[in-house]
């Protein structure tokens, strides 16, 4: 199988790659992204991720020879887009403006990204007839729902990010009506674990301001609850939805359903720096943003009937790992 990631570069991209790597070893992947919010020489440090090629931009994409090929190119661009898609049997597509923060101070540009780039990946996988497209939505198109999240509550995005990838569902669910693109919506719930050092995402910052010797800034009260699902357990469900046969025009929830407020979480964390012999972590009060919702977790029994997947990382011990990997990059 021929695999294009578009921000395979990121967070979730390198963590899919990697995996892709090592559980189907015949594949191809090609990775378009334009480093906006990761780094290429981050993301090909070590393997099997540093087996990768840049690819010139007259250099044939899907080469026999090549295992991981890389386009430095934007979503945003048809052409960069057409060159990516043609020959691929799979489109993961992961590049986006990704959470509520950027999208409330730049809405435009979050829908330009989300909305109109994910028009032209679904157009050139639309030309390139690939076998089936998988888009990375959120929990932010439910929005202002009373949890648990399913895929048929009506959704009620909070912020613009919610909106613009609720329109990306959309336009999956009318590709698969209207010209027979074989797409899947996955909803994501919030991921953590290792490769996460760039996110602004509440785990990685509180452990970044923890290993700094900061205060961890908690907004608002620190009820506020949340699906925390580990990246192993999300690229497994990516595959899956890759790679299960006769699925098109589906919506699936990818979450652990277990509702985990910011205070449990914070204590969690800080039995795993006792435990790693660190600080104390300290906690400051920080403002709560109006587009955050207060619970968010989701119901993913969808998931598991029709893809077979379940959760299987329990929180305590995905964020010993997560530790343990920020302390070993940066140490590096
Ligand atoms: N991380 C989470 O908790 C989470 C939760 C729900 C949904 N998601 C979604 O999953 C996807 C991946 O998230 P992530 O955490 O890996 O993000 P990330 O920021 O780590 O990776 C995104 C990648 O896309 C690239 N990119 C951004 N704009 C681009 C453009 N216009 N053209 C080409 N490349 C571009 C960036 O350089 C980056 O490498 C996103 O669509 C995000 O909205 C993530």
């Amino acid at each position: 199988m021929k695999w294009l990631v578009t921000g395979g570069a990121g967070f979730v991209g390198s963590n899919l790659i990697a995996s892709i790597l090592s559980e189907r070893p015949d594949d191809r992947v090609v990775v378009l992204d334009n480093f906006s919010a990761s780094a290429y020489d981050e993301f090909a440090s070590a393997p099997p991720l540093a087996q990768a090629e840049r690819l010139a931009p007259d250099a044939p994409v899907w080469d026999a020879n090549r295992t991981l090929g890389v386009i430095e190119g934007d979503i945003r661009d048809m052409e960069t887009v057409e060159r990516a898609t043609a020959g691929a049997d799979i489109v993961v597509h992961l590049a986006a403006n990704t959470g509520v923060g950027p999208s409330v101070e730049n809405p435009r540009l979050d829908s330009e990204m989300n909305i109109g780039g994910t028009l032209n990946m679904l157009e050139g996988a639309r030309a390139a007839g690939v076998k089936r497209f998988v888009f990375a939505s959120s929990g932010a198109p439910a929005g202002l729902t009373e949890p648990p999240i399913t895929e048929t509550i009506a959704p009620r995005p909070a912020s613009p990010y919610g909106a613009s990838k609720l329109a990306g569902e959309a336009y999956c669910c009318a590709y698969a009506v209207a010209f027979g693109v074989p797409t899947v919506a996955l909803r994501f719930s919030n991921i953590y674990g290792p490769r996460s050092w760039r996110k602004g995402s509440v785990v990685a910052t509180f452990i970044r301001q923890a290993m700094a010797g900061e205060p961890i800034t908690v907004n608002g009260d620190g009820t506020q609850t949340r699906d925390f699902i580990h990246i192993d357990d999300l690229t497994r469900a990516i595959r899956l939805a890759a790679t299960t046969s006769g699925l098109s025009g589906e919506l699936y929830q990818v979450a652990t359903g277990c509702e985990t407020s910011v205070n449990q979480l914070l204590a969690l964390l800080q039995e795993k720096f006792e435990a790693a012999g660190l600080p104390a972590i300290k906690r400051r009060q920080g403002e709560r943003a109006a587009a955050d919702v207060q619970r968010n977790f989701a119901d993913a029994s969808k998931a598991a009937q029709e893809l077979g997947w379940r959760p299987q990382k329990d929180l305590s011990e995905g964020l010993a790992e997560t530790l343990d990997w920020f302390l070993h990059y940066r140490r590096d």
